[in-house]
């Protein structure tokens, strides 16, 4: 049986950050009715790479979903909304601040209705605190929870980081909050307001530069490759340092492209068998008795010579044959892999994580797959919905309605996008 069985959810979510995390739900099997404005959520129509279909962006956030359109801004897309919200578990949203309130339904309206329905929301910045009513996307987050001015190297700019930490990153602090709030709903029969803001998301993913920041009140940060001081303040950009107790790097391999790099973590385990392994080739057969580089200390003082022999080492090899090298020393390492690379990887196949899917107006197409590998309930996955696919089904399935009132409500314009004004 699927995890969330028998869990409906009313999915208000649009873009990336709440439909990651309903996708996610979807997956570990609730139902999830995606409640879409008639014009239809704006990713739709965004970035599209195949005429009239919908685009990748909308697809790869969205499977697993039923697509209802109901026009909020008529009094019967509001009863067809409260009807659902009466038979739903959780409802969830990231509109920007004000919007739910604006068409009257506020977070103390909507438990009047449902008291035990749990209700998540994203917003950028919380419904509390100065920056409360500002709308957010990935990057505004990723500036203001502490990634960008942590991330690049020091003489750079600040930089964003392709991991959707803002948005997909949101969505997964949301999926946590509402999972526990459904159990204690459980219990006391009483729903509750789960909140996350993406701020709040990006600068808990940032924790490891907040030990940092208060470690410079106190002295120097030795592992970092970039000077640091007491009292220095801000944490540094530094490059691809580790970021951790150990020292790690991204080395350049052959044939030197641009993804022919191995990231290496020297853990202090492993220093002597890879030196042993690395010194005789560099001429350096000596290397792992060598007193620079003899303890951690000493490796951390001199880890720009040791990065530089290190690089030397992986001019003769490519990155994958340095992995199987240093793997069998058991040095933690990575290629930096392509998405070119991560598309055609066996390992990634064989975990169901490039995942081949078809569509009606796409033709086949590619998700990446459920991360979360449940033993007793594994995801099966299901396209994403066209604009509107179950709206009968929704209305007659879960809310009982008949022929008569559907088309009733078709003609009040409830499922629609109202004709424009002639001027
Ligand atoms: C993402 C974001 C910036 C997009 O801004 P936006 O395109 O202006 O969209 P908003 O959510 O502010 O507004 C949606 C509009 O659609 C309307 N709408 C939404 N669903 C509707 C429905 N079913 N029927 C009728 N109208 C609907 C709303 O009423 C609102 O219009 P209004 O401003 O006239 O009230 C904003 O939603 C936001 O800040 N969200 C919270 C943070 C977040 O999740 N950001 C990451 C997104 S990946």
């Amino acid at each position: 049986m699927e995890a969330l069985k028998g869990i409906r959810i009313l999915d208000m979510t649009h873009v990336q950050a709440g439909p990651t995390c309903s996708q996610l739900l979807a997956w570990m099997g609730a139902d999830v009715i995606k409640f879409e404005n008639p014009a239809g959520d704006a990713t739709r129509g965004q970035l599209r790479d195949v005429p009239k279909a919908d685009s990748l962006y909308f697809t790869m956030l969205n499977c697993n979903k039923r697509s209802i359109t109901v026009n909020m801004k008529t009094a019967e897309g509001k009863q067809v909304f409260v009807d659902l919200v009466k038979t739903c578990d959780i409802i969830m949203e990231n509109f920007g601040p004000g919007v739910l309130d604006r068409f009257g339904f506020s977070w103390e309206k909507i438990h009047e209705i449902n008291p035990k329905i749990v209700m998540g929301s994203i917003k950028g910045f919380g419904s509390s605190g100065p920056y409360a009513d500002f709308k957010a996307y990935e990057n505004v987050a990723q500036a203001m929870g502490g990634a960008m001015s942590t991330t690049g190297v020091p003489d750079g700019p600040p930089f964003v980081t392709g991991a959707q930490i803002g948005d997909s990153g949101t969505g997964l602090h949301l999926a946590i909050g509402l999972l526990a709030a459904l159990r204690q709903a459980e219990h006391t029969g009483q729903g509750q307001y789960v909140e996350v803001a993406m701020m709040d998301g990006v600068m808990n993913l940032c924790r490891v530069k907040f030990r940092d920041h208060q470690r410079l009140t106190r002295g120097e940060l030795p592992e970092y490759s970039v000077p640091t001081y007491k009292g220095m303040g801000e944490v540094p950009r530094a490059g691809n340092d580790s970021g951790g107790g150990q020292l790690g790097n991204a080395i350049h391999c052959k044939p030197h492209g641009a993804n022919d790099w191995l990231y290496i973590v020297v853990q202090e385990a492993v220093w002597a068998p890879l030196a042993k392994r690395i010194g005789p080739e560099l001429g350096m057969p000596e290397l792992a008795s060598d007193p620079h580089f003899a303890t951690i200390g000493e490796r951390r003082k001199n880890q720009q010579l040791m990065w530089t022999l290190i690089n030397k080492y992986a001019e003769q090899h490519t990155k994958r044959e340095l992995m199987g090298i240093l793997n069998s020393l058991d040095v933690p390492c990575g290629p930096i892999m392509s998405t070119e690379d991560l598309a055609n990887d066996e390992h990634v196949r064989g975990r169901d994580m490039w995942v081949e899917l078809d569509h009606p107006e796409r033709g086949t197409w590619y998700n990446v797959g459920m991360p979360i590998k449940l033993s007793d309930s594994p995801a099966v996955i299901k396209r994403s919905p066209l604009l509107g696919e179950h709206t009968d089904e929704i209305l007659k399935q879960v809310l009982g309605y008949d022929e008569t009132q559907v088309s009733a409500l078709k003609k009040a314009g409830a499922f629609s996008v109202p004709p424009k004004k002639a001027a």
